[in-house]
């Protein structure tokens, strides 16, 4: 059920995309979003759907895919509170979705309409420059997997990934970087089979550069797992 939440100003000010404006821009916003909960492994939206609005995320990681026809799946980014999606369906002919989003863990978000995003650009411009820098921080990422995929041996793409996923997973103080992710995740963010990527799990942990517990990757030695990366 789609709720208004006038009261969203607080919540509203966490997101970049937000952080340079005022309260009554705040107040703007809270008027025009939705809440929506999405819970753990439900669909936000399917690839190729129309898509009408913009997402942001209170709480929870979304996973963005896409997959072949012969139903493999690419995680193509996994996206955490502060982010946003669902932008491009917005700018594109067609307005399709580009990609899959799915709850990876329970959700809470605000989405915002098609129409009331395209009147706050233009009303507040401000907005638009920090979506390009998300756009231009999310090609660069895009630009490193591809180099991973098409240079790299299975080793060395499971060793990006864990390099890379250490900023999605920061370090609690005093602990170390914990991935929270299963083998068959990791697999399709890596872009290798689940069978390969536990096998390669297990060679890293052999090497003493990963512990592996239940459904968790803990990254103890960042040097050595360096070495493996591309
Ligand atoms: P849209 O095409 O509307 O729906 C899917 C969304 O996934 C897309 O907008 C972007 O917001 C997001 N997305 C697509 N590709 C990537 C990517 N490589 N990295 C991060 N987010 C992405």
């Amino acid at each position: 059920m789609n709720v208004r939440m006038p009261t969203l100003d607080p919540a509203l000010k966490q997101f970049v995309l937000f952080q340079d404006l005022t309260p009554p821009q705040l107040a703007r916003i809270a008027s025009i979003a939705r809440e929506r909960r999405f819970p753990k492994r439900t669909t936000v939206f399917l690839e190729g759907e129309k898509g009408t609005y913009v997402v942001l995320i209170v709480a929870g990681i979304i996973k963005i895919s896409r997959s072949s026809s012969d139903g493999r799946v690419k995680t193509l980014a996994l996206l955490r509170p502060k982010d946003f999606f669902g932008e491009m369906a917005l700018f594109l002919p067609g307005h399709e979705r580009s990609a899959t989003a799915e709850a990876l863990t329970d959700c809470r978000a605000i989405t915002i309409e098609q129409a009331d995003f395209e009147k706050l650009l233009k009303d507040v411009p401000g907005i638009s420059l920090r979506i390009i820098q998300t756009l231009a921080h999310r090609l660069q990422a895009a630009n490193r997997q591809i180099k991973t995929l098409a240079l790299g041996d299975s080793q060395s793409k499971l060793a990006d990934l864990l390099l890379t996923l250490m900023d999605e997973f920061p370090a609690a103080a005093g602990a170390g970087v914990v991935i929270p992710l299963t083998h068959q995740e990791l697999a399709d963010l890596a872009g290798l089979s689940r069978e390969t990527t536990t096998r390669m799990l297990n060679a890293l942990e052999e090497e003493g550069c990963v512990r592996l517990k239940a459904r968790q990757v803990h990254l103890t030695d960042l040097d050595k797992l360096k070495k493996y990366a591309t």
